[in-house]
């Protein structure tokens, strides 16, 4: 969480800061702050708030001229989001300033030993002491800046990326990395560069980037080689300089209201792209080279685990009914942060399959490491190219959504289940427990999904209208059978997420042991009720919901006669396998989130106390 951004170089850093702080916003938006040096002093502002409302602040109170500065937009942890709380923070002096994302765990201890060496600190922040003693340990061993903070990090205990700087020098940026990301742009001739959480904010000025390691820091300097050591024993790390595949539309909202909108409506090419050179439907092939090159381990697995956060692991939940049933694997799916402090049992034959789309989320990137420790091949699922889960893992596929930026996960969401649904193909049939007709069948089912979704998309006016009759609810309860249960789970945390109703998802047959007792005729009941899968229980479900007068919204497949005569509202889908409905049924359900939230007035793209990476536990 938090996003960190800076600049050195030729240019005003202020509209690059801004922008990219602008950029970095999904990872959290509580407070912004920015300070640059203005060739003689440092000029700071920071503010509880958006980055718009620092724009407004700085535009009437700082001078914005200067080609050196760093700014920070804020998810808070330790002290609430307030003006002073806010980054960057600066030392005692004045002298140094820093942004920080992460957490220091012994921040406590530090602030004593600092306050009994006459420190005094104005916020309640954690960062405040991280800069106060890189200040002290500058002063103290009389070294320069780099030196210092290398010095101060070996001190600390917990996650950070952090940017800072030395007004009395100010011809350098220190960064340095342990389990939040940071990248560095280097600008041609490298008469700039850039430092940002992501290479979002750089994306029109370069594209060659340093992805830091963990437990590496940099010192910058204009004219010279990035000089990356590893914090712990100081010795040289080669750069390694990765060519940026983004581009700036993929980054813009492009006409949408809203960046979730833009990304619902990507789909269809966001999954064609995810299965570009991996389907070959004339060759009854499917390519996916992590797979393809680790085949024994997939094969001798007793089971695969997957784990992950969020939406992510909804995607997880949905991919355990794929690979059971194509793949004949046992698979189990936990919740990163549960499954890596319950001393799990992990064994060399144990396949690991982390899904995630930023390849950040902390949780999942300790589950990755603790599976690995143990022995166990460990695979990532992972939207972010180089990211640190995509990195840490032993091999992976990427899901190649392109950059998802609305904090609740749409894209990313389809696209892992079109990898994961690769992989259980490819598996099946390695392992031959899937007649080849079938396998054919499905290899040409999955290729018409993109087409199918497209079709889909176009009941948004419908959905819009529904959206209207139920904005005011305040509960809802989603049911989904078999395949379509986590896509229940998935509509209800997509509803919860953006629109503030509490929503909850359930297995259909589940409804009888609890959640009927809240039916009343002011209960919306969205229930995914498509052709195949227990249809006719799921039909019964929504009788006996009828008789208690809920209201009834179900997502059919076309050409459904039962339901429509039932339900308050239907909403067609195309029909597709079963396996693969979860694609599609989804899509209405994230349409009627997104109207319903727009409807209340929600900030659909950076919805309350939430952020897009969760780099803290
Ligand atoms: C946060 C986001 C969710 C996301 C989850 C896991 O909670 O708001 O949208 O599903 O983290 O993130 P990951 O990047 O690991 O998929």
């Amino acid at each position: 969480m938090c996003g960190i951004t800076g600049y050195i170089g030729y240019r005003d850093a202020y509209p690059i800061i801004i922008n990219g702080l602008q950029r970095l916003e999904y990872r959290g938006y509580d407070s912004a702050g920015i300070v640059l040096y203005d060739g003689k002093d440092i000029v700071l502002s920071k503010t509880k708030g958006k980055v718009s409302d620092l724009l407004e602040r700085t535009a009437s109170e700082i001078s914005t001229k200067g080609n050196l500065g760093i700014g920070h937009t804020r998810w808070a942890t330790h002290g609430v989001p307030n003006d002073v709380n806010s980054h960057p923070h600066t030392s005692a002096s004045g002298e140094l300033v820093i942004v920080h994302n992460g957490i220091i765990e012994n921040y406590d201890t530090i602030k004593k030993e600092l306050t009994n060496r006459g420190y005094s600190f104005k916020s309640d922040t954690d960062t405040e002491v991280l800069v106060n003693l890189i200040e002290e340990v500058k002063k103290q061993y009389k070294v320069k800046l780099g030196k210092a903070v290398q010095i101060a990090l070996n001190q600390v205990i917990g996650a950070y990326a952090i940017a800072v700087f030395d007004k009395s020098k100010p011809d350098e940026i220190v960064v340095a990395r342990l389990g939040s990301p940071i990248a560095i742009g280097i600008g041609k001739d490298k008469k700039e560069f850039f430092v940002a959480s992501d290479a979002s904010p750089f994306i029109e000025y370069t594209k060659d980037a340093i992805y830091l390691e963990d437990e590496e820091m940099a010192i910058i300097k204009v004219g010279k080689d990035v000089e990356i050591r590893k914090i712990h024993d100081d010795s040289l790390v080669d750069a390694d300089v990765q060519e940026l595949q983004m581009n700036l539309e993929q980054i813009e909202k492009s006409g949408y209201d809203h960046f979730m909108l833009k990304e619902i409506y990507e789909q269809p090419r966001a999954i064609t792209d995810t299965y570009r050179g991996r389907l070959l439907r004339n060759e009854g092939l499917i390519k996916m080279a992590g797979v393809e090159d680790n085949m024994k381990k997939f094969l001798n697995a007793d089971r695969i685990i997957i784990v992950a956060c969020g939406t992510s692991w909804h995607a997880g939940l949905v991919a355990e009914y794929i690979f059971e049933e194509f793949a004949r694997i046992p698979v189990e799916v936990e919740y990163a942060s549960e499954f890596r402090y319950r001393n799990p049992i992990i064994t060399e034959k144990d396949v690991l399959i982390a899904i995630s789309q930023s390849g950040e989320t902390a949780d999942t990137l300790a589950a990755v490491k603790l599976a690995k420790e143990k022995g166990a091949f460990v695979f990532g699922v992972c939207n972010v190219v180089g990211s640190s889960i995509a990195r840490e893992t032993h091999a992976g596929a990427y899901t190649h959504a392109g950059p998802e930026i609305g904090v609740a996960s749409t894209k990313a969401f389809t696209t892992q289940i079109t990898v994961l649904s690769l992989m259980a193909l490819r598996l099946s049939r390695a392992k031959g427990t899937m007649s080849s007709s079938d396998y054919r069948l499905h290899l040409q089912e999955l290729e018409l999904i993109p087409e199918k979704v497209e079709r889909a998309l176009k009941i948004d006016e419908h959905v819009k209208e529904i959206a209207k009759e139920y904005l005011l609810s305040t509960n809802c309860l989603y049911l989904g059978r078999g395949y379509n249960f986590p896509v229940a789970l998935e509509g209800a945390l997509k509803l919860k997420e953006i629109s503030y109703i509490h929503a909850e998802g359930y297995p259909a047959a589940e409804m009888k042991h609890g959640p009927i007792a809240l039916i009343d005729d002011r209960m919306p009941v969205i229930v995914i009720a498509t052709s195949m899968g227990h249809y006719e229980k799921v039909v019964s479900n929504i009788q006996e919901i009828k008789s208690r007068k809920g209201k009834i919204i179900a997502v059919v497949t076309e050409g459904d006669v039962q339901v429509k005569e039932i339900a308050d509202h239907v909403i067609e889908i195309p029909e597709t396998e079963e396996a693969f409905t979860p694609l599609l049924t989804t899509i209405p359900l994230q349409l009627l989130s997104y109207h319903i939230a727009v409807m209340r007035n929600c900030n659909v793209d950076q919805p309350r106390n939430l952020a897009k990476s969760v780099t803290v536990e």
